[in-house]
């Protein structure tokens, strides 16, 4: 795979497929633009080394209508902001007026393409728009590490039909991080996965189990493990249909000398309303008539002791229902915890994210991922479209 300083730039259209997909509040105004920030370099360098940038990205899913809620109109200024440069906001992403407004970019000026999901050919990786897409530029670069997982049009087809391509820092920083974290970690490897369902992160465990040192299981996929060994859950969330796999995992696990952790307390209710009347109980003596909605204490202090001596720690999914401030401790716990861990950290998923930027923490961790889904399909051990296309 190149790196952007592996060609040259001067003077050439350069076509950056960039995730501007950042989260807009009610007033169209962007509340995370840490996507847009970690972007910034690769626009820089590209600037500095005097390519001409063209800026192009999906927005949310328009499925191939245009939506004027879901322009990419609504960051131009949050980007202009970040980037120090002139956002051109183009009418589409292909087509002659696009053109047009290549050739008339002046110094200081970048121009972001319309959102790429207005036209189906998009996701529906259509060679003809890959090919309008493609005639606008002569270099392709993708910093798009968060939609790597997607076949689609801008992230797998372009590039191939583009002669030169190379990957940005933002996307080489990914990749870096999740090589020495999975691929060649410093051992011992711990991971750690929490989420509601073993079901949705079945491949992950298949995968992890393959890897890790440790694991570590919170979340209500631990409900799951938990009864599949016999335990009485009352009303909890768990997937009998999967205690066959579950107990695969374990095995799985043993055999290779891995230690598994689950939880041994939680803090349950008889429902997830706030004030249901929490309380914290062993994992052997949850009442038949409460749900374990979050890790407990003793739980915490078993999983801090656990990652004391790892290298290497990997971290997706919450330890309970933590939007919820009465059964957010255990992941607060947690993300303190590794704020303070020794071994390299490397986090991913938007809720998991969404935790540590709500604690204001995430100067605390080596790596948070700019993806979700593209994060977690590493964790399966998936190789990634976008990132296969740069080769
Ligand atoms: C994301 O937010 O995970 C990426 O931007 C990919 O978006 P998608 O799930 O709509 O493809």
């Amino acid at each position: 795979m190149k790196t952007l300083s592996d060609i040259s730039l001067k003077n050439k259209k350069i076509l950056i497929r960039a995730d501007l997909n950042v989260p807009l509040d009610d007033n169209k105004q962007v509340t995370d633009a840490n996507r847009i920030k970690q972007f910034i370099p690769t626009l820089k360098y590209v600037v500095e080394n005097g390519g001409i940038p063209i800026v192009m990205s999906h927005f949310d899913d328009p499925k191939g209508v245009p939506n004027d809620d879901l322009s990419l109109r609504h960051i131009v200024s949050k980007f202009a902001e970040l980037s120090n440069l002139e956002v051109v906001m183009a009418k589409d992403c292909i087509g002659d007026s696009v053109q047009k407004q290549i050739e008339a970019l002046k110094a200081n000026q970048v121009l972001l393409l319309e959102n790429l999901r207005f036209h189906s050919g998009e996701t529906a990786n259509n060679q003809e728009f890959a090919k309008q897409l493609a005639k606008l530029a002569d270099v392709y670069v993708s910093d798009a590490f968060a939609t790597a997982h997607r076949s689609h049009a801008s992230m797998v087809s372009v590039p191939r039909l583009m002669k030169e391509k190379a990957a940005g820092f933002l996307m080489q920083k990914e990749m870096d991080f999740y090589n020495k974290a999975l691929i060649s970690p410093n051992r011992p490897l711990c991971v750690i996965l929490g989420g509601a369902k073993v079901s949705s992160k079945l491949n992950t465990l298949m995968n992890i189990s393959d890897r890790a040192d440790k694991l570590i299981i919170g979340g209500a996929m631990a409900n799951t493990f938990l009864a599949a060994q016999g335990f009485q859950m009352g009303r909890s969330l768990y997937e009998p249909e999967l205690y066959g796999k579950c107990l695969e995992i374990l095995g799985k696990l043993a055999r290779r000398g891995a230690k598994v952790y689950l939880p041994v307390d939680f803090k349950v209710a008889e429902s997830p309303k706030p004030k249901a009347g929490s309380r914290v109980v062993t994992a052997q003596e949850i009442p038949a008539d409460t749900m374990a909605l979050d890790i407990g204490p003793a739980t915490n202090l078993l999983y801090q002791t656990a990652i004391t001596d790892c290298a290497t720690i990997v971290w997706n999914g919450p330890m309970g229902l933590f939007e919820e401030e009465e059964f957010s401790q255990g992941t607060c716990d947690l993300i303190t915890a590794l704020g303070s861990a020794h071994g390299m950290t490397l986090v991913g998923g938007g809720d998991t994210d969404a935790a540590i930027h709500k604690m204001e923490l995430e100067h605390k961790f080596d790596y948070i991922s700019t993806g979700g889904g593209a994060f977690l399909a590493l964790l399966e051990g998936q190789t990634l479209p976008g990132v296969a296309a740069l080769d």
